[in-house]
């Protein structure tokens, strides 16, 4: 009960200071920063939909799974009426196709353009938000000759929204796969192959001068495959590299995480290389086969789902590729469905998410995109007793620098620094590379020199990564304290006639056992800290608010 009040003044709280308490409460509790981040648009994690599938199940039932995903985009490869209907008034959104076949009536006649768009968009918006139309499917590469009537039916499309009033809603633009790109790595150097020039300048002008995007299917899996070892797998799913592995684009010195980034990158600096910029790239595209045949080793469930889960993870934490950081990289996972009814290798009828009874093929994390942070756990990796410095320093070192752990709290003044050995840094920065990345095939090792552990090695107000240490865990939650005070019970006291300073405080223990005081620390928010001060004054003529204090530690 008293939890529950407290909390409702937290979020008030946050959402006056945000930019303050949000950097504590991302690390420290993630649900709710997921909660407070609801109304947040960022990128989006989008599905492709396919029909080569026996049993396909109802449009409504599709819609339904959809929902259960929280899955809030879809690509149809078509302009299927039963799917645009199923999904009207979902607030799902939606790009639909004109097939391949469809694309030279539309280039040659507007009319046949107008038609279409009357039929299939006009009809269903603004119930059914559809936002895109993808003008055929990788046309200039499967297709080669129907490139000179592409442009022709992206322009007759876009003036058919446009007699329509929608052009602002609708975007127009084509998927191309990266067989377009003639050498892809280094990104940096990546061009369109030559004999497209001249149409893929005239889709570029398309695209800028409508505000469209450019729509890129990027597949790792074919570009690792293709590879024969070049790249390692672990870049292709996104796992982090070791030191000696680090992929760096030799012109620009950006470091590429992951195959998918550096594909995209590529497409950016090749369209760089025709002087377009300011056009952004949406994935249209891109996913692993969960099976494959006996010459296709590489695809297993565990890899498409170490891949699909990172690529939430990637895609989820809004920044762009290293050319493009500040433009976030949204994407449509290849496939929802497995579909057995395609022809080629067996991997190509299993690309995808869910079974047609709605139970997914291997475990998903949708949903649940803007978690990046702790999962919370009864195992814990931390620096084994008796390891030697040397290996301590050099396993620190890689978590919090390739390996992405994040070691704010070990840094001098913060929660963690203190007791300020290698051992307890070591621990710390382990524990959250481990938390972060088991899931995608982390281990507890750092060189022989960490170990798993079930007891939680939080202590005072240090909390390791996955702590469920009782209550909150953050401590940001003593800022309010004070609020609490002044909003809500109406109790003021100033030692000096401000409140510049804020406590927090270590373990939950008796005020009167004298470690109490002793293991505090200060966080001090708006000014230099009192806390010693500010507490004996405020425990000596307030005890009730030691008490609360106490509670929230
Ligand atoms: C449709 O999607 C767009 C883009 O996210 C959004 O701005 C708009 O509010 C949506 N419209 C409806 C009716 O949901
Ligand atoms: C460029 O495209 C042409 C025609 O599609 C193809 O024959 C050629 O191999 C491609 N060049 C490169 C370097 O990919
Ligand atoms: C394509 O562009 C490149 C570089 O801009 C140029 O060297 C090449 O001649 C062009 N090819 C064609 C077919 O226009
Ligand atoms: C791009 O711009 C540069 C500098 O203005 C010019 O030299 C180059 O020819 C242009 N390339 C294309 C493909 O237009
Ligand atoms: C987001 O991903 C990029 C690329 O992998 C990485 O450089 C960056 O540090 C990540 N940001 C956060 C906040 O995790
Ligand atoms: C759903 O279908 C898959 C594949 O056919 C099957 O393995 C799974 O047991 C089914 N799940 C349920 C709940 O019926
Ligand atoms: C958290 O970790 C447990 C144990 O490793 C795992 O089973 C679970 O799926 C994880 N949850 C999330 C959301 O990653």
């Amino acid at each position: 009960m008293m939890f529950q009040i407290w909390l409702h003044v937290v979020l008030l709280f946050c959402g006056l200071f945000s930019n303050v308490t949000g950097e504590f409460l991302k690390f420290k509790h993630p649900s709710i920063y997921r909660y407070l981040l609801w109304d947040h648009a960022g990128a989006f994690v989008g599905v492709n939909i396919r029909t080569a599938v026996s049993n396909m199940p109802s449009a409504p039932d599709i819609v339904s799974m959809l929902r259960a995903n929280q899955i809030t985009h879809v690509r149809l490869f078509d302009s299927d009426a039963h799917m645009l209907n199923a999904l009207a008034n979902t607030g799902i959104e939606v790009m639909v196709s004109v097939t391949n076949q469809e694309v030279l009536g539309i280039g040659e006649l507007p009319s046949t353009a107008a038609a279409w768009v009357t039929k299939n968009i006009a009809a269903y918006v603004p119930s059914t938000n559809i936002t895109a139309i993808a003008v055929g499917s990788e046309v200039l590469t499967t297709l080669p000759h129907a490139a000179p009537i592409l442009v022709p039916a992206m322009s007759n499309l876009h003036k058919a929204l446009v007699a329509s009033n929608i052009n602002y809603q609708v975007k127009v633009s084509t998927p191309n796969s990266m067989d377009v790109i003639s050498r892809s790595f280094p990104p940096s150097a990546a061009t369109f192959n030559t004999t497209l020039n001249s149409t893929i300048f005239q889709i570029l002008q398309f695209l800028r001068s409508t505000k469209s995007f450019y729509m890129l299917n990027a597949y790792p899996y074919y570009e690792y495959v293709k590879s024969n070892g070049i790249f390692p797998l672990d870049y292709a799913l996104f796992k982090p590299l070791s030191p000696v592995k680090q992929i760096v684009d030799p012109n620009t010195l950006f470091h590429y995480n992951s195959m998918f980034d550096a594909l995209i990158d590529a497409t950016y600096n090749s369209i760089a290389d025709l002087n377009f910029s300011g056009i952004p790239i949406v994935v249209t595209e891109t996913g692993w086969p969960s099976f494959g045949g006996s010459i296709e080793p590489d695809a297993t469930s565990g890899n498409a789902e170490l891949y699909i889960n990172n690529l939430i993870r990637r895609v989820s934490n809004d920044s762009g590729p290293p050319s493009q950081p500040a433009v976030p990289i949204n994407t449509y996972i290849y496939e929802l469905f497995n579909e057995d009814k395609r022809a080629g290798p067996v991997s190509e009828r299993n690309w995808g998410l869910l079974f047609t009874n709605g139970t997914s093929v291997y475990s998903l994390a949708l949903g649940n995109a803007e978690i990046t942070g702790a999962n919370s756990s009864s195992s814990f990796c931390i620096a084994r007793p008796g390891a030697d410095d040397k290996s301590l320093q050099d396993g620190l070192n890689w978590a919090c620098g390739n390996g992405q752990a994040n070691c704010a709290a070990i840094q001098r003044g913060q929660p963690c620094f203190n007791p300020d050995t290698l051992q307890n840094h070591a621990s710390y920065a382990y524990n959250d590379y481990y938390q972060k990345m088991r899931g995608s095939g982390g281990t507890c090792d750092f060189g022989g020199t960490a170990t798993i552990t079930t007891v939680d090695p939080s202590y005072g107000s240090c909390r390791f990564t996955g702590s469920i240490k009782p209550g909150f865990m953050y401590d940001s939650l003593l800022i309010c304290i004070k609020w609490l005070q002044f909003e809500l019970l109406g109790w003021g006291v100033s030692t000096s006639g401000t409140w510049t300073s804020w406590a927090v405080l270590g373990e939950r223990k008796d005020s009167r056992h004298p470690s109490f005081w002793h293991n505090s620390c200060c966080y001090s928010v708006f000014g230099p800290c009192e806390f010693e001060k500010l507490f004996v004054d405020t425990l000596r003529f307030y005890p009730y608010f030691a008490e609360l204090v106490f509670m929230l530690c």
